[in-house]
């Protein structure tokens, strides 16, 4: 009788969790901003959509000019590993997210190198449009997205934030830092209320025009598996 009760239970707990339950029996607000089925609280939905409104809002901006589209976001936005590049380059433009283009196919292949994938971090950009010929964004450009990123990485709330290449690096870390000595080392900083440890390595783009720096990225690629670890991430 009673393992007939248990076999019973067990089949109606499979069963609400086949059909939701949750979905159809909470009234709380459904959580629209869905990518990829990542449930992310409603207050972290509704943080990231009103960051997005206000980039697109921006109306001082000749990079929104040239630009196709608007590049926010790609990847979990519960993970708690974030990557930050430079800015969008011609087929981020076009598709609207990061990293799509070659430098893109190698920072996949780098995240795989350390089990990692887009659907375990987090990326964006320190500018969200793409700045004509792929040029670097100026001092001006990356002060104007500068506070949209800095509220970015403290919704997301990150506990390792890997900056990519030495724009990213200068707009968050200091701009009179040498990449070929800040890399490789871990950071403590503060983005807002985020306390988060901080990584800084080559941008992939940088990497194919240097192909032998590849391994020094090795390096803190490793360090970034191993930091994973360590934090049980
Ligand atoms: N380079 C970047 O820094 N970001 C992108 O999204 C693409 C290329």
């Amino acid at each position: 009788m009673l393992k007939k009760n248990m076999s019973h239970s067990l089949k109606l707990i499979q069963y609400y969790k086949f059909i939701n339950h949750n979905l159809i029996y909470n009234n709380k607000a459904i959580n629209r901003y869905k990518k990829e089925n990542f449930e992310i609280s409603e207050d972290k939905a509704v943080k990231l959509k009103i960051l997005k409104k206000s980039i697109m809002n921006v109306n001082n901006c000749d990079l929104k000019k040239h630009a196709k589209n608007v590049v926010f976001n790609d990847g979990n936005p519960k993970s708690k590993i974030m990557f930050v590049g430079e800015a969008p380059g011609s087929s981020e433009d076009q598709e609207g997210l990061p990293f799509v283009g070659r430098a893109g196919q190698l920072l996949d292949k780098m995240l795989s190198a350390i089990n990692l994938d887009r659907k375990k971090v987090y990326i964006s950009n320190i500018v969200n449009y793409r700045p004509p010929e792929n040029r670097r964004p100026t001092e001006e450009e990356i002060k104007r997205y500068l506070p949209f990123i800095t509220s970015h990485i403290e919704i997301i709330n990150p506990k390792i934030l890997v900056l990519l290449g030495s724009t990213a690096m200068n707009a968050l870390i200091g701009s009179d830092n040498v990449i070929s000595k800040m890399r490789g080392k871990w950071l403590e900083k503060k983005f807002g209320r985020c306390k988060t440890s901080v990584i800084i390595t080559f941008h992939p783009a940088f990497l194919m025009r240097q192909p032998a720096q590849k391994k020094m990225a090795w390096i803190d690629l490793k360090m970034i598996r191993e930091k994973k670890i360590n934090l049980k991430i």
